[in-house]
């Protein structure tokens, strides 16, 4: 079996192609940074037109690298939402066409089921496992029980955490994307030089809330002398990335006990998503792994952000238990992951 996957939700292009045996035999992406960084964050339309642009080429090329050509494709997996749907469209819409040319299966694949499933690509990872899924959308814990099977523990009550990871760069003037800005910004900064809220920390459950936290960076950030010093800016990014870790683990750290109670079992924790590419959260979920000894996963950071190799590998998952969606399934800016059901037919557990 081998997959074409098309990722195309967001500010990445990207086209990749994956088999049974977790082997990639493409992955590109294409990311849209210097095309959004004058507006300071993604302009959809923008985006939409540039997946338009680029997406044929970059499949052309993927198809080139792994050395096979459309008929030898078991299927075509694209990314059908949640994100912007300008770019949601532009990649069905594409994926559909190569599936109805070939007479291929096609999977309307849902993007957080590709973060979802990363750890069964790169680890082999059996189900359950305890997911926090952390991307520029979404902050979540889910108990994953099979493919389409998702038990939601907690959210977000308000912003998303890559969101504040992104307002808290825009805030310290550091650009975007902001996520990798804060993380090296953070690197020279004395994380306790401000003290900054902790949201959400010791209450019962595994909500998560950020906005607090962003508001108490920018209320520091005006206090200061204007501009802002570079060691400004390294310690309170430092003290913003402790606080987040901080939060990060105690709310993992009440998903394992839920977690154990609805499976009996004390872990794996997966971290997946473009936060998870952050090292110094890495860090802090590790000592939480080592603290409860259980195991962490958290795949390479190339596969934690958006690509399309994540999105091959879960209609792949979705392939083998039968899935063939209809060609006139809609991109959907909303879809969330608790939603989804196993392929029909398929409503057993699915690992072995
Ligand atoms: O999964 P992803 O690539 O796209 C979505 O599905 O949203 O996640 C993007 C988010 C952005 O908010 C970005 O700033 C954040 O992930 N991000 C990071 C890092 N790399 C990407 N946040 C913190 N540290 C990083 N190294
Ligand atoms: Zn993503």
């Amino acid at each position: 079996m081998i997959v074409l996957g098309i990722e195309s939700s967001c500010d990445e292009t990207a086209a990749a192609l994956v088999d049974q045996d977790r082997r990639l035999h493409a992955n590109l992406v294409l990311s849209q940074f210097e095309e959004h960084r004058p507006f300071g964050g993604v302009v959809p339309e923008i985006a939409a037109r540039s997946h338009l642009e680029h997406l044929d080429g970059l499949i052309a090329e993927a198809m080139r690298q792994a050395g096979i050509d459309f008929s030898q494709l078991s299927g075509v997996a694209a990314t059908c939402g949640p994100g912007l749907i300008g770019g949601l469209m532009v990649g069905a819409v594409t994926g559909k066409a190569i599936a109805a040319v070939h007479g291929l299966p096609f999977i309307a694949v849902n993007h957080l089921e590709g973060h979802a499933l990363t750890a069964r690509l790169t680890d082999d990872l059996p189900f359950p496992f305890l997911l926090l899924l952390v991307s520029g959308g979404h902050c979540q814990l889910l108990a994953v029980e099979g493919v389409g099977q998702y038990r939601r523990l907690g959210g977000t009550v308000d912003d998303a955490i890559g969101e504040a990871f992104d307002k808290t760069a825009k805030l310290l003037g550091l650009g975007y994307p902001g996520g990798p800005a804060v993380e090296a910004t953070a690197k020279d900064g004395d994380p306790a030089r401000f003290s900054l809220p902790r949201p959400m920390l010791g209450r019962p459950g595994c909500d998560f809330s950020f906005s607090g936290l962003k508001t108490a960076v920018r209320h520091i950030a005006d206090s200061l002398d204007y501009p802002l010093s570079d060691e400004d800016k390294a310690d309170l990014a430092a003290a913003f990335q402790r606080a987040v870790g901080e939060v990060l683990v105690d709310r993992c750290r009440h998903a394992l006990d839920r977690f154990k109670e609805l499976t009996g079992q004390d872990g794996p924790l997966v971290v997946a998503g473009g936060v998870a590419a952050n090292q110094a959260l890495r860090q802090s979920l590790e000592g939480l792994a080592a603290e409860r000894s259980i195991r962490l996963v958290a795949p390479p950071p190339k596969l934690c952000t958006d690509n399309a190799a994540v999105i091959a590998w879960a209609g792949l998952e979705r392939l083998r238990l039968g899935a063939n969606d209809p060609l006139d399934t809609p991109a959907r800016p909303r879809w969330p992951l608790d939603q989804l059901t196993p392929p029909a037919g398929n409503l057993e557990k699915t690992d072995p």
